[in-house]
């Protein structure tokens, strides 16, 4: 919840625009890496859940390298100050203007999806004199039980590399001179919250290994990915993941050979919940056995609920009128703009200010000009 002189900051400012708890954001990070460095573990942030300069630097603070999934953010990322050498670049659609920007900074790895995008960063590696680390792109074919948009182990997804294609790999990989093999990479899905996902997936990973060991190959890192959830529907009570139990999960699963280190590239988990959307409530418009409370912030602000039927909790930060039920949708010309129905709320009105919680991961950058809407600033608690 906010405090009265955030209330009060927010009453001055015009919305809609996202605040971010820069406090919450320090205490997320400090527990995720007191976990990670438990293990030795190694971390990349998702650039693309939340790429705020602000945000980013303190994110780098605390020993982070960068996870990538554009020639931009790679930019980003290296402009940041985030080390070339912590820097990892996935994505199924590498343009090669992208995979030079990478080449020339340096990155420590390309996750890469295919054998035809293996064989472009080879020839532009060696048209440049340089060698590309990778690592291999997995598709484990593992459900992550979460919305199918953001799905992206199972063998329909058109993420990774999938183990029949192995043999194929090796050889054209045996054929590229600007090209070495460090490790594998996983990512399943986002919002996991069922923890056995990470068991499972762990235990695929033991087995696929076996693969290149008896092949004589060596990986020398093993990703495993972002993809762990947050509590949309209670995030004071919830506020940081447990990433606790989540590191024991893979630390107790993961079998890890000599040699070997172990990344991750978490977003949303450290991200999410320090960000709010504040809007105002334009009208309170009568429906049929219903009303809709209208907001000035919409789906080109934060677009997970029409997009994934996300549900982010929703408060009406300054009416105390008795409990009553609303749709609460924004002023964008389609009925997908909509960020809950039979939402309970304090008896609303006019000018009542409402705020979306965790909307720090996956908001603003999603955020889009749609119907000439300008893109909502951002402020923060410091
Ligand atoms: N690594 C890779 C290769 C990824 O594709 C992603 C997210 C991550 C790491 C970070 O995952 P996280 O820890 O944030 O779950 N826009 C969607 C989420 C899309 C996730 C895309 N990939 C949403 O709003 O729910």
């Amino acid at each position: 919840m906010f405090d009265k002189q955030t209330l009060k900051k927010f009453e001055t400012l015009e919305t809609p625009f996202y605040y971010y708890d820069l406090d919450l954001l320090k205490k997320t990070l400090d527990r995720y890496s007191n976990e990670r460095d438990r293990y030795s573990y190694h971390a990349h942030y998702a650039l693309k859940a939340n790429a705020n300069e602000r945000i980013l630097s303190i994110i780098k603070s605390y020993g982070f390298g960068a996870d990538c999934v554009s020639g931009n953010e790679v930019s980003l990322a290296l402009k940041m100050g985030f080390n070339s050498k912590d820097i990892v670049y996935a994505g199924v659609g590498k343009s090669d203007k992208e995979i030079i920007t990478a080449l020339n900074g340096g990155i420590f790895s390309f996750n890469c999806e295919s054998i035809p995008e293996i064989e472009v960063i080879n020839n532009l590696a060696v048209g440049l004199g340089k060698k590309a680390s990778i690592s291999l792109r997995i598709n484990p074919d593992i459900d992550a039980h979460t919305h199918k948009y953001i799905s992206t182990g199972r063998a329909q997804d058109k993420f990774g590399i999938s183990p029949w294609m192995f043999e194929s790999v090796i050889r054209t990989i045996d054929n590229c001179p600007g090209i070495e093999l460090t490790g594998l990479h996983f990512h399943v899905g986002s919002q996991i919250t069922d923890l056995n996902v990470f068991e499972l997936l762990c235990i695929r990973i033991n087995d696929l290994q076996g693969w290149f060991r008896e092949k004589g190959l060596l990986l020398k890192n093993i990703n495993l990915g972002g993809g762990l959830g947050v509590d949309y529907s209670d995030p004071d009570a919830f506020p940081i993941p447990d990433f606790t139990d989540y590191f024991k999960i893979i630390n107790k699963n993961l079998e890890v050979y000599p040699g070997q280190s172990v990344h991750f590239e978490p977003g949303r988990a450290l991200v999410a919940q320090c960000g709010t959307l504040v809007s105002r409530v334009l009208y309170v418009k009568m429906g049929k056995g219903k009303k809709f409370a209208i907001l000035d912030a919409g789906m080109n602000d934060l677009i997970r609920p029409a997009l994934y039927q996300a549900s982010h909790k929703l408060q009406n930060l300054t009416s105390n009128g008795r409990l009553m039920k609303y749709d609460v949708v924004g002023p964008i010309c389609e009925s997908s703009d909509r960020f809950g129905k039979n939402i309970l709320m304090p008896e609303t009105g006019r000018g009542d200010i409402v705020a979306i919680r965790s909307a720090g991961a996956y908001g603003q950058v999603m955020s889009m000009r749609y119907n000439q809407k300008p893109l909502a600033p951002e402020y923060y608690s410091e």
